[in-house]
């Protein structure tokens, strides 16, 4: 059976730009992308290419190849289901917010209304594909929906978690490292492997496709996930020693980063990771670990955790301390609100956390994203619950130029690293600001000779400030 088929549940951050990219590489494939989100597929379906819901560079290239030929968006989830051969389950897979493993492990109510349904409307067999990031050991609750509630019709499950990052999602999807494709040992298991395999086989290398058992796919994405957090955590944790001891955290990764066994990549200081996944990914694996009793294993990964918020923290701390301990009624502009540059997505975003506890220090807050909406910044302070909806409008501006955020700012806090802002006008910002003009780069993108030239106090995670260094050395 070659796959004709392939219906994709989650029109989201992963499975708009993963079925793009099946669309545009295989041809003669239908890709169907359903959502329950109307707002969502509509806008997948706008006629104008900058209005999709996610930004991402390349993608809007993508669509426009494969959308309408054999790519679609649609909100008609049962009968993409019925018609498909192969369905990915690329829906969101929250940490729980109630009940049992609150805080930390997977709500994974999502994925099993998808596998319901999904057995509730299927009529002929189905590879049912787990392309969110799941517990290890989910395939096993979602064969077991799918067997007892079925019409008599097979199922096999594969795991296909996806590697992409955010903001290079469509360089990673054409290019990706590896593909990972876990499937059951039996027979039926290794020909859906193989029918998963000759869908990415079109495009990617064969020596790049791994095939694995399901168990181990599930946990290496965990574990990726973890990987790559760890070495965000471990580089901030040194970027707080640096700051004491006049070592540059800069300095210290690019020599470490030559050894050949560390490698450069991953090493950037910064305030603190965000997005969606590692924080909810990490709190899985502690709480899978923990039920089985691993307290060790859970402590060593929660630390990760523990480092991440503490790093956001102390960067808005050190503004504060700074401003002469008040930022109360200060102006404190925001470049950057999206936890990366080249996305619009902000979950998890460290410049949330920061303006959280500068509106806590009753700061007023001006900030600037070139991708963000204003709406998604106040659902995103709305949704920590900290202060009413009213006082976060009243705290927060957003603006759409830059400059307009600046002006009459007592601090710039960059906090994402966007490109652009290093080809601002820096001699115009500084003349507008309140004086001392003070910038916190907490993403270390800025020219820092040229920002002390033009007379800003410039502080850089993982770099002690002149004064500082000064203070220091005359002691
Ligand atoms: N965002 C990333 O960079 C990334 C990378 C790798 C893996 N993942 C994983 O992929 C999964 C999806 O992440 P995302 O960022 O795309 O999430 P998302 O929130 O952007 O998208 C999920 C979509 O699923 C839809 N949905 C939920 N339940 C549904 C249902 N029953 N029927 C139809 N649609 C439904 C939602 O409306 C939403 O649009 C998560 O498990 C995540 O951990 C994400």
């Amino acid at each position: 059976m070659a796959v004709k088929h392939i219906c994709c549940i989650g029109a989201g951050y992963v499975g708009g730009p993963t079925m793009a990219v099946i669309a545009q590489k295989c041809p003669d494939i239908k890709v169907t992308v359903v959502d329950i989100n109307e707002k969502r597929i509509a806008a997948w379906n706008h006629e104008d290419l900058s209005k999709l819901p996610v930004y991402e560079p390349g993608l809007d290239e993508v669509v426009k190849e494969a959308r309408g030929r054999n790519l679609f968006f649609s909100t008609e989830v049962d009968k993409a289901i019925e018609e498909a051969e192969m369905i990915f389950i690329s829906v969101n897979t929250p940490t729980k917010t109630y009940g049992k493993g609150k805080g930390m492990a997977a709500d994974l109510k999502y994925i099993e209304l998808c596998a319901r349904q999904i057995a509730r409307v299927s009529k002929s067999d189905k590879i049912v594909v787990e392309k969110s990031t799941l517990p290890v050991r989910t395939a096993s609750a979602i064969k077991s929906i799918l067997e007892n509630t079925g019409n008599n019709v097979n199922f096999q499950i594969l795991s296909n978690p996806e590697f992409l990052a955010e903001g290079t999602a469509i360089q990673d999807l054409h290019a990706p490292d590896r593909v990972l494709i876990g499937g059951e040992t039996s027979a039926e298991g290794e020909r859906a492997i193989q029918e998963l395999v000759d869908v990415y086989s079109q495009w990617v290398p064969k020596e790049n496709i791994l095939t694995t058992n399901v168990w181990s796919s599930e946990l290496s994405k965990l574990t990726a996930n973890a990987f790559l957090a760890q070495r965000v955590s471990s580089i901030n944790a040194l970027s707080e020693l640096c700051e004491k001891t006049g070592a540059d955290v800069n300095e210290v990764a690019k020599a470490i980063g030559m050894d050949s066994r560390i490698g450069p990549k991953f090493l950037k200081s910064s305030v603190g990771f965000g997005g969606s996944c590692f924080q909810k990914d990490i709190l899985n694996l502690v709480y899978i670990a923990k039920t089985y009793g691993l307290n060790e294993v859970a402590d060593y990964w929660e630390q990760v955790i523990i480092m991440n918020d503490h790093q956001k923290r102390r960067f808005a701390n050190n503004i504060v301390s700074t401003l002469y301990n008040t930022v109360s009624g200060k102006k404190i502009a925001f470049l950057g609100w999206a936890f990366k540059k080249d996305t619009n997505d902000t979950r998890e975003s460290a410049a949330i956390y920061v303006a959280d506890d500068l509106l806590n220090e009753q700061a007023q807050i001006a900030a600037f994203d070139p991708k963000v909406e204003e709406e998604q910044m106040y659902a995103d302070l709305d949704y920590l619950n900290t202060r009413s909806s009213d006082e976060n409008r009243k705290g927060l501006s957003v603006f759409k130029d830059p400059y307009e955020a600046c002006k009459d700012a007592h601090a710039v806090a960059v906090l994402t690293e966007w490109e652009e802002f290093k080809e601002y006008d820096w001699k115009r910002i500084y003349d507008n600001m309140q004086k001392p003009a003070f910038v916190f780069d907490g993403r270390g993108i800025l020219d820092k000779k040229l920002l002390n030239n033009l007379g800003f106090v410039y502080y850089r995670i993982g770099e002690g400030a002149q004064e500082a260094m000064e203070v220091q050395a005359s002691h």
